[in-house]
């Protein structure tokens, strides 16, 4: 009988808490043991370490639609990893995950998680030795590379479409443009996929240089005074600071165009998960679990086309475009971006949305 572990890591997102019913189903299938850690690698970190035996009861099937994490995805205890980088004790915090692992005498370790837990794992390998690591990929920002989908994404998606559906009603009434931001960090998919999903008539991305007077004309071109620009929050605009959405405000402000801004903030980690998103933590929690059946390690789920397949962590720190996460420099994070092949943009183009500087 194995021993296995489950824990949730960085931002929540909508579907966390389907991947932890599907594994602990399947877990249970097979006649294995599995345990929960709360908090993540902070859970790990406390004194007794926290962690729960779980059953199919724990998180039944009609709680595994909601949104955020039954095991929550950090706090701050005693040591965590931020507060290890900033003080240089990331050595002592390593040793102590290690120690951890040790005691609860793990056969297997499966990670919910993003590329910045992924990269950390991946650099810190040596903590995981003697056990299977197993990461399945979630996130809203869709910036994990080598996989067609991450867990929350669709969610994120849908709860901007409806956001935006919403506000789209009032600026019909008042005449006025939105401009909505949308979360992401660096990555743009999320405010490209629901600017699509929305019909925004802009979508300003971090990957696509864009030019303000462009847009300002191409606003006023549009045989109508309302609609969406959407924004995501990576963007910059030389010479300007202050919120993206707030930035882009002014200027069309200044250029005679009726507008407000708006934030769907955190609600776009939250929310029912959408079905797609529940099919995909069910995809991918059977294909952990297969995985650490087979006895493989290290290695991450990515959906590809319809199926799910494991890739080794090291492909894919090797495939993203490896930077250092500003808020932990002693960090460096495998990202993934909108390419500049991406169909979507095609697509956008297609439906004359402005997406940025062409060429
Ligand atoms: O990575 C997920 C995400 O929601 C980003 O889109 C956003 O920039 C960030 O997390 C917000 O982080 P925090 O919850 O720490 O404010």
């Amino acid at each position: 009988m194995k021993k296995i572990a489950i824990m949730t890591t960085g931002g929540d997102c909508s579907g966390l808490n389907t991947v932890i019913n599907r594994v602990v189903l399947g877990a249970s299938i097979r006649g294995w043991r599995v345990y929960g850690i709360v908090d993540g690698t902070d859970g790990l970190c406390c004194k007794p370490i926290n962690v729960i035996e779980m059953n199919t009861e724990t998180v039944p099937i009609e709680n595994a639609r909601l949104a955020g994490s039954f095991l929550h995805n950090g706090h701050a205890c005693m040591l965590n990893f931020e507060k290890a980088a900033q003080t240089g004790r990331i050595k002592e915090f390593n040793k102590t995950l290690r120690d951890a692992l040790i005691k609860l005498k793990l056969d297997a370790l499966i990670l919910v998680g993003g590329n910045g837990s992924f990269s950390l794992a991946w650099l810190n390998r040596e903590i995981y030795r003697d056990l299977s690591l197993v990461c399945i990929p979630k996130t809203i920002d869709f910036d994990i590379p080598l996989t067609d989908r991450t867990i929350g994404f669709d969610t994120a998606v849908e709860q901007l479409t409806s956001y935006c559906d919403q506000i789209l009603l009032t600026a019909r009434s008042h005449h006025r443009w939105f401009v909505v931001q949308t979360m992401g960090r660096d990555c743009g998919r999320l405010a490209l996929y629901a600017g699509i999903a929305v019909g925004a008539d802009a979508i300003l991305v971090p990957e696509i240089k864009f030019d303000v007077d462009e847009l300002v004309q191409h606003i006023k071109s549009v045989n109508r005074d309302y609609g969406i620009i959407m924004v995501s929050e990576g963007i910059t605009l030389r010479g300007h600071s202050g919120r993206p959405a707030d930035m882009i405000a002014r200027k069309l402000t200044a250029a005679g165009i009726t507008n407000r801004t708006a934030f769907p903030d955190y609600v776009q980690r939250a929310g029912d998960t959408v079905a797609g998103d529940r099919l995909l933590a069910a995809k991918m929690a059977t294909c952990a679990l297969d995985a650490i059946e087979n006895n493989e390690t290290y290695v991450m789920t990515a959906l590809r086309g319809n199926d799910c397949v494991t890739v080794p962590l090291a492909e894919f720190y090797a495939a993203g475009d490896v930077r250092a996460d500003p808020n932990i420099p002693a960090v460096k994070t495998a990202n993934a971006y909108i390419e500049p092949d991406d169909p979507l943009l095609r697509v956008a183009s297609d439906l004359g949305v402005y997406v940025g500087v062409s060429g």
